[in-house]
């Protein structure tokens, strides 16, 4: 078994698709192990994304991600990370395959209802970031 990070953006959790999106989840094999709601700071979400620093879309994303509530959780099955990106598709969800999370609700590059780590390095930093008790 092994764990990754899924958050659900605050264009989702505006159109109340929180349950739509853990059913697709748990459909998919995935065990919710963790999960909260909350709204990111400015702060907090700069430094989630601080990867992205000096990235021309940075600012739009962590204004973004502070218009409303997010809700990250720690999501385990076998080979969590890989099938959890293959399952939420492109960032982008006009280049997104049919059937994925993304294709079916993502609404543009930015606004693309979820993040997935992607990689099993980051999904340890990311997990803690949220879960760190
Ligand atoms: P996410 O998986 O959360 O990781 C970084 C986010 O930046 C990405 O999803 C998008 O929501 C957002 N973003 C906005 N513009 C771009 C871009 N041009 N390239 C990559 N990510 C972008």
């Amino acid at each position: 078994m092994s764990r990754t990070l899924l958050i659900i953006k605050p264009d989702a959790t505006e159109r109340d698709m929180v349950g739509h999106i853990v059913s697709r989840l748990e459909k998919a094999r995935y065990s919710v192990v963790e999960m909260r709601m909350m709204n990111l700071t400015t702060e907090q979400a700069r430094e989630f994304y601080a990867v992205h620093e000096g990235k021309p879309f940075l600012d739009d994303l962590v204004a973004f991600m502070t218009t409303g509530r997010v809700v990250p959780m720690v999501l385990e099955k076998e080979n969590a990370v890989l099938d959890l990106r293959t399952l939420v598709g492109a960032t982008n969800p006009v280049n997104a395959d049919c059937g994925t999370i993304r294709y079916e609700i993502g609404r543009n590059i930015e606004k693309n209802s979820v993040h997935a780590s992607d990689s099993d390095e980051n999904a340890a930093k990311e997990i803690a970031f949220f879960f760190d008790k």
